[in-house]
């Protein structure tokens, strides 16, 4: 009797193995998501509109916080690898964990969708070593500096607020593994060059994208340069909020004596470029880049090649 149970059970089993692999076919398709740490301004838009518009296509979505730490993420992927997801999309922690992420995927075979943190820029010949069912979706940052910069450059008296014949800057950095903040940082002082405005660095450090020190820094540079400042260069508007504050607290008013730019247009932002509080900011589409990932890891779980990069336009904002 007992044998005879075992045997049923069994039998049970493999009809019920058989069916879950049938069903495979029409299952909703599962996604992985590693975000490098959910305590980031705009990868928090990022990541609720990448999650809503997946399961609007009817994707089974997990997202998870990387906490800003690469061995965390790579254990998270592990996980995913282990629980059998259809398609990862990763925001890499430090963008040179590429070199180790990809294998890992590909031994697995699980597509990948690389977002917001582009590897391989130095040299993008590296792109031709990896497996094809990896590609990057995100945005040219040099097209962000170089709008961040005209937005200065365009103002009547070219960033000179002070009159002193050169635009005195301090330039507040995000994480400068990351190309976003290489970039920004290079480009924008370009575009002044560009348009023949004489400049000089007065105070060059790294916010790691943080509104705190955003703040903290601003602060920092104010006190020991004071109306020296001519404009505050965020890498990104988190930390250009941060300035901010700092700004307010010296007493100095933007876009009277002094100039403010930082890059993203998060909606509060918008509002104070609106305001006044702001000289100008730089779209970084959320909801371009969160849409064309989730459309791409899509169409790779599918069976698709994806291109190796995607990209999405940045757009000027100023009042
Ligand atoms: C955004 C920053 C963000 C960073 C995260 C950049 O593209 O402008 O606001 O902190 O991505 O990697």
């Amino acid at each position: 009797m007992k044998k005879f149970l075992v045997l049923v059970l069994a039998a049970l089993m493999v009809a019920g193995l058989a069916v879950t692999v049938q069903a495979g076919e029409g299952d909703p398709i599962k996604v992985g998501v590693c975000i490098y740490k959910f305590d980031d301004n705009f990868m928090t838009l990022y990541r609720q509109e990448l999650q809503t518009y997946l399961e609007s296509k009817g994707a089974v979505v997990t997202v998870v916080d990387g906490k800003g730490d690469q061995a965390e993420q790579t254990n998270q992927i592990n996980s995913f690898i282990a629980e059998g997801v259809d398609v990862l999309i990763v925001n890499l922690v430090q963008s040179s964990a590429a070199d180790a992420i990809i294998p890992l995927v590909q031994a697995a075979n699980i597509p990948t969708v690389l977002i917001n943190r582009e590897p391989f820029v130095d040299d993008p010949s590296q792109w031709d070593k990896v497996w094809d069912k990896v590609c990057y979706v995100g945005a040219d940052a040099r097209q962000s500096g170089t709008f961040q910069g005209q937005i200065i450059a365009d103002l009547p008296d070219k960033g000179d607020v002070n009159g002193n014949g050169v635009v005195d800057y301090v330039m507040i950095i995000g994480d400068p593994e990351n190309v976003d903040a290489q970039y920004r940082t290079e480009f924008s002082i370009k575009a002044l060059t560009d348009a023949g405005i004489t400049v000089n660095e007065l105070f060059a450090q790294r916010g790691d994208w943080d509104q705190a020190k955003g703040q903290e820094l601003a602060a920092t540079a104010l006190a020991q340069f004071g109306d020296q400042v001519d404009v505050i260069f965020c890498n990104n508007d988190g930390m250009a909020l941060g300035a901010l504050q700092s700004i307010k607290a010296a007493g100095r008013t933007v876009g009277k004596d002094i100039y403010l730019v930082g890059v993203d247009a998060l909606p509060e932002v918008v509002q104070l470029v609106e305001a006044d509080e702001f000289t100008g900011t730089v779209l970084n589409d959320h909801v371009g880049q969160s849409h064309k990932a989730a459309d791409v890891a899509l169409e790779v779980a599918g069976g698709t090649t994806p291109e190796r990069i995607y990209t999405v336009d940045y757009v000027k904002v100023t009042k």
